[in-house]
């Protein structure tokens, strides 16, 4: 756990303090109390359960709720038969949404047999509006409601929600506030996401991220820093450095700073022996990123680099800001300086007015980039969005056979590619025990691919050296070597 704060020291009796974090520990301190109240009433321990349904950022975001939750005294379980139930909710598809009433549904069933129980929701989805009035009119039994800006102030929240018995909804339309060192229970001892921006100012016509995560923020490279020094003496060897838009971070900070120099300075930083990034926005990607990349020790090579469309057309109605070539420029250009470099991409199948002619570019630049591994999405709607008001929709029929065409030729190159290091000796972080094998470890390569091998718990968290014997398509199987 990161932290910094003892609940025990806080004093009671005062009013609770204006100034955060101090606040919510606080607050932590006093839903301490009425957990351990509960508990003596029960005569059981108090039970709570974070269940995660969006991209890292939101993973991140759980493991600070998870911090918070156990900081109060809950024991963190992964299923939902817990006291305390909350999800973490994505709204980026349609889908993403469907999922989370399904659960609710599910879960307000428990709750009628479990009175004492308490559920809540945050995230990205609790940002838009008509879903937040579709809760209040029909999932009545939530006892707590709250969204992205506010989530440093969840102990505070919950604090309320388990005094009432009416729902606590907190939602702000934005903010321009960042609360540090609040608690966290990383969900690996030796990885760990490290937020260094929030927010998107992109507004690509399709998504609904700016509207929900609001304008971007970044962090004080010092406090990204501080963090990461605090996880390396943790025990932390790799970190993911996180924002929707990497690659413009700190043009907005009193004192702009690139993401190369942030980079150069995470570099610096004692027992991290590997950085990781996401996600990198194409227009912004500078020449001084790929040369901290070519020149650097720790920095994986994996790009993520989102194409969204190969049509230079739909990129100008996506409002991506670059064209066909100039993506392929870059791909050239990371492949001369980085040449084992791993890309990987999402791509929109189905975006209004998507015509066979756009996506027959879409696949050529699959064929040009040859693509390690991409993540393909049917358009999906998106109420609020620019696109969701274009009339030209393309039929689902047509969608769906485009998706399965370019499902088709992703998953072949990428087979192709990520066999290519098959003979090599590599080093690896050990990740888990194998799921399949108890007998094996599964570790990760530094380009973000899986081996499998023969190996023991003791070796996990360590980076170590594996024979890549087998190409498996997405996977490896390999021996260690000493
Ligand atoms: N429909 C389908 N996919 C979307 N994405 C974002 N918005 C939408 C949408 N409305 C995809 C993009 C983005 C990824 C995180 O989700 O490809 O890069
Ligand atoms: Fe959405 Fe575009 Fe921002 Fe990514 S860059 S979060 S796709 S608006």
């Amino acid at each position: 756990m990161d932290k910094k704060f003892d609940l025990d020291k806080i004093e009671f009796c005062k009013e609770p303090p204006i100034q955060e974090p101090d606040r919510q520990y606080y607050y932590m301190k006093k839903c301490r109390e009425s957990v351990k109240a509960q508990e003596a009433a029960l005569g059981r321990p108090l039970t709570a359960c974070v269940q995660n349904f969006g991209c890292q950022m939101n993973a991140r975001d759980s493991e600070k709720l998870r911090g918070i939750l156990s900081e109060i005294g809950y024991q963190i379980i992964d299923t939902e038969e817990a006291d305390f139930v909350i999800y973490n909710t994505c709204t980026v598809r349609e889908n993403a949404n469907l999922k989370v009433y399904g659960h609710l549904g599910t879960l307000g069933h428990r709750k009628r047999k479990n009175p004492h129980m308490l559920i809540g929701l945050c995230g990205c989805m609790m940002q838009e509006p008509q879903v937040v009035e579709k809760l209040k009119t029909s999932y009545r039994f939530v006892d707590l409601i709250f969204g992205t800006h506010n989530l440093y102030k969840f102990a505070e929240l919950l604090c309320l929600a388990m005094d009432s018995d009416r729902t606590i909804i907190d939602i702000w339309k934005d903010t321009d506030k960042i609360v540090e060192d609040l608690p966290c229970q990383r969900k690996y001892a030796f990885k760990s996401g490290v937020n260094i921006m929030f927010g998107c100012n992109n507004f690509c016509s399709y998504c609904i991220v700016p509207y929900v995560r609001g304008r971007e923020r970044s962090r004080n490279p010092e406090d990204i820093v501080n963090e990461i020094e605090r996880l390396a003496k943790d025990g932390v060897v790799e970190v993911m450095l996180l924002g929707q838009n990497v690659n413009s971070y700190g043009k907005n900070l009193e004192t702009p700073i690139t993401f190369a120099e942030l980079l150069r300075r995470v570099e610096q930083i004692d027992g991290i022996e590997r950085i990781r990034f996401m996600t990198s926005h194409p227009k912004d990607l500078s020449d001084e990123l790929i040369e901290v990349m070519k020149d650097s020790k720790k920095i994986c090579p994996h790009m993520h680099l989102p194409l969204q469309s190969g049509s230079s057309r739909l990129l100008k109605i996506m409002n991506r800001k670059y064209t066909k070539e100039q993506y392929l420029t870059l791909v050239e250009k990371l492949r001369a300086a980085v040449p084992d470099i791993s890309l990987t991409t999402d791509i929109i199948v189905g975006f209004p007015g998507e015509t066979e002619e756009d996506f027959q570019e879409t696949l050529d630049v699959v064929r040009q980039a040859r693509y390690d591994s991409a993540f393909t999405f049917i358009y999906s709607k998106r109420t609020g969005t620019p696109a969701a008001a274009m009339e030209n929709q393309v039929p689902e029929d047509v969608v769906k056979d485009r998706f399965d065409r370019l499902l088709e030729l992703v998953q072949q190159i990428s087979k192709e590619m990520s066999s290519r290091l098959e003979g090599q000796t590599v080093p690896v972080l050990v990740e888990e025990v194998n799921t399949h094998d108890k007998g094996y470890m599964t570790g990760r390569l530094a380009n973000n691919l899986l081996v499998h091998f023969p190996g023991d718990e003791a070796l996990l968290g360590k980076i170590v050296k594996v024979h890549l014997a087998q190409g498996k398509g997405f996977y490896y199987m390999g021996e260690m070597v000493q």
